[in-house]
């Protein structure tokens, strides 16, 4: 393997001379507090080292990279009656855009774009309280990371849930369809929290490694199928980076969630995890210089998929 330490180091060097950063999600007022000058990376190799270069140890809002995690929780309760709820297709949309649920009978295309994360945490709820729901989500954080530090930010969930007008919006639509148990406000309440959860680089590559490592957690739990893993990466690859994930496969070529937070969780098959981290976003909302940081890394490692 090419010396990946001085690659993640040579990465976070150009990163913080770049000047094209994209700009901080506004959104949500709570997000554009953050500084555009950060850049973090780490990876969490399937051998069990841990590499990082830059702000791997600051936390940020992991915003939609969360999505992954609850969709791995929901599976885990439901299996596939998952999929009568939401869609498995790209939706070449932004992600939280409505217009398909109209002609698609109120089911999300995705996991991913808002509408398919906000039904997943209508299945977490089940029938629980928002705050068990959100705590058991917070657990596996934990467990996946091996870390119990790991929190969420209740100042960005509730900065959020006062902004949250458009999901309150999808929430209240799929809910006249059918496709949610709860009321709208129970199942924004767990998906904004979890959007909500506060993690570094660090932290991040260790609790994806299990998509990485057929399954396998970085406690060598096995947490899923080799079988679902391969599959929650498929999801990652072809619906990731919601209207940019064609540009995104193009450019990089590893299952990769973006965040509005600035992050990305990437899953190298067999070979290791990948967080990386820069608040600025492109016009997709996807962190500009971490996609440029994957794409070099991808090359200099041979880490695309294709
Ligand atoms: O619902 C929202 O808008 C945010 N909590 C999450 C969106 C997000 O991260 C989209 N990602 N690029």
């Amino acid at each position: 393997m090419a010396d990946l330490q001085g690659v993640l180091d040579e990465i976070a060097a150009e990163m913080s001379e770049r000047r094209d950063r994209g700009a901080v999600a506004s959104y949500i007022p709570q997000l554009a507090r953050v500084d555009p000058a950060r850049f973090g990376i780490a990876v969490a190799l399937v051998d069990g080292r841990v590499l990082t270069a830059g702000d791997a140890e600051e936390s940020f809002s992991i915003q939609s990279v969360s999505k992954v995690f609850t969709l791995t929780l929901a599976l885990g309760k439901v299996g596939d009656a998952l999929w009568r709820r939401v869609g498995r297709e790209p939706s070449g949309n932004p992600f939280n855009s409505i217009v398909q649920l109209e002609h698609e009978g109120g089911v999300p295309r995705n996991p991913f774009i808002n509408p398919g994360a906000i039904v997943v945490a209508d299945i977490l709820l089940a029938g629980h309280q928002p705050r068990e729901a959100i705590g058991e989500i917070l657990r596996f954080m934990r467990f996946l990371a091996d870390d119990d530090s790991i929190v969420i930010d209740h100042q960005v969930a509730a900065s959020e849930r006062a902004t949250g007008f458009r999901n309150s919006a999808l929430a209240n639509y799929m809910k006249s369809f059918g496709n949610l148990d709860h009321s709208p406000e129970l199942a924004l309440g767990v998906y904004f929290h979890h959007c909500a959860i506060a993690m570094n680089c660090r932290q991040l590559a260790l609790a994806g490694r299990f998509l990485a490592d057929r399954g396998r957690s970085a406690g060598g739990h096995t947490v899923v199928s080799a079988e679902r893993a391969r599959r929650i990466s498929a999801l990652m690859l072809t619906c990731g980076h919601y209207d940019g994930s064609g540009d995104f496969a193009f450019r990089v070529g590893i299952p990769a969630k973006s965040g509005v937070g600035g992050g990305i969780l990437g899953a190298v098959p067999g070979v290791g995890s990948v967080a990386v981290w820069s608040p600025g976003l492109n016009a997709h909302g996807n962190s500009q210089l971490g996609t440029l940081a994957l794409e070099n890394l991808a090359r200099a490692m041979n880490w695309s998929v294709f």
